[in-house]
């Protein structure tokens, strides 16, 4: 496996490459859920292609409060993660090489980006779009996978490949959860013990909610569980169209429950199907 750190270095990898490319892109501080889909990219390659996995913390996405100082970066750690899930090369390029001092471009997408969490964390996804446009043309993916854990991501990244044609077939894979049923992430690592006992209950709540009926009752059914945890305080929580991320009218065309739920200083997001019913 190589690890590639300058742009230069890497494009001309990439030039000893054909067939599938497969790209898992990350902000390191790898866990088990990443794994999983640097392990499925190697599945989709094959034995021929190749799997690239990128590790950048990408400052453009936190806002000022934000953890962007903080955010973990055990990047020798990372590099073992990638090697044992069997990827090909990672590519850990400087902030410095990536984002020029005076830049004047970015990538928006200016309706998706505005529901759900974007309310509470403008500009974050024009971070996001940005750094993923200029990682996808550094790259040159055939597929890119990534979390449904971040389902909006999920969404506005195939709404950007869609709308500027990038050649990238984008694939979704399942949220990887803690047997508790906690959803992996790096920021979990943020909890004390007893946020960590009651976390759990974030993925509990919008399951119980998701058996009523209607989108209305399963949104106010989730806000009240989630309102009972002790740690817990809501930062939202809503019914939307699996796709449009619009609010949810009716149960006749895919929808997700989606949360985000501070426990003490963690920001934790979760979501769930809510299948059409017949
Ligand atoms: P990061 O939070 O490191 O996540 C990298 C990828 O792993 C994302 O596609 C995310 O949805 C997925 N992921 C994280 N936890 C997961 C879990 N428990 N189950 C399934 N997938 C999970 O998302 C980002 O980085 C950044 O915004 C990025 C796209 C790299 C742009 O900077």
């Amino acid at each position: 496996m190589n690890v590639v750190k300058s742009l230069a270095s890497f494009r001309s990898w990439r030039k000893s490459r054909s067939g599938r490319v497969v790209f898992v892109p990350t902000m390191g501080a790898l866990h088990h859920g990443h794994a999983a889909l640097i392990r499925s990219a190697r599945t989709l390659a094959g034995r021929k292609g190749s799997v690239v996995v990128s590790v950048f913390v990408n400052p453009t996405q936190f806002g000022p409060k934000e953890d962007f100082s903080s955010y973990p970066r055990p990047w020798r750690q990372d590099a073992a993660v990638c090697r044992a899930s069997g990827a090909d090369a990672v590519f850990m390029p400087s902030a410095d090489e990536m984002y020029f001092s005076d830049r004047s471009v970015s990538v928006e997408e200016s309706l998706l980006s505005f529901s759900l969490c974007g309310r509470s964390r403008p500009g974050h996804f024009c971070g996001v779009c940005t750094v993923v446009a200029k990682l996808f043309l550094l790259v040159q993916p055939t597929h890119a996978i990534f979390g449904e854990k971040d389902w909006k991501q999920l969404a506005i990244i195939r709404r950007m490949v869609r709308d500027l044609n990038f050649p990238v077939d984008v694939r979704g894979h399942p949220t990887v959860r803690d047997p508790d049923g906690l959803a992996a992430s790096s920021r979990n690592a943020f909890l004390t013990a007893s946020e960590r006992a009651q976390a759990p209950l974030l993925h509990a709540s919008l399951q119980a909610a998701a058996l009523k009926k209607s989108p209305a009752g399963i949104a106010a059914h989730a806000k009240y569980l989630l309102s009972q945890i002790p740690h817990a305080r809501v930062d939202y929580v809503e019914a939307v169209d699996a796709e449009s991320l619009q609010p949810l009218k009716t149960r006749k065309l895919p929808g997700r429950l989606a949360a985000a739920v501070f426990f003490g200083g963690a920001r934790l997001i979760d979501n769930i199907p809510l299948p059409p019913l017949p």
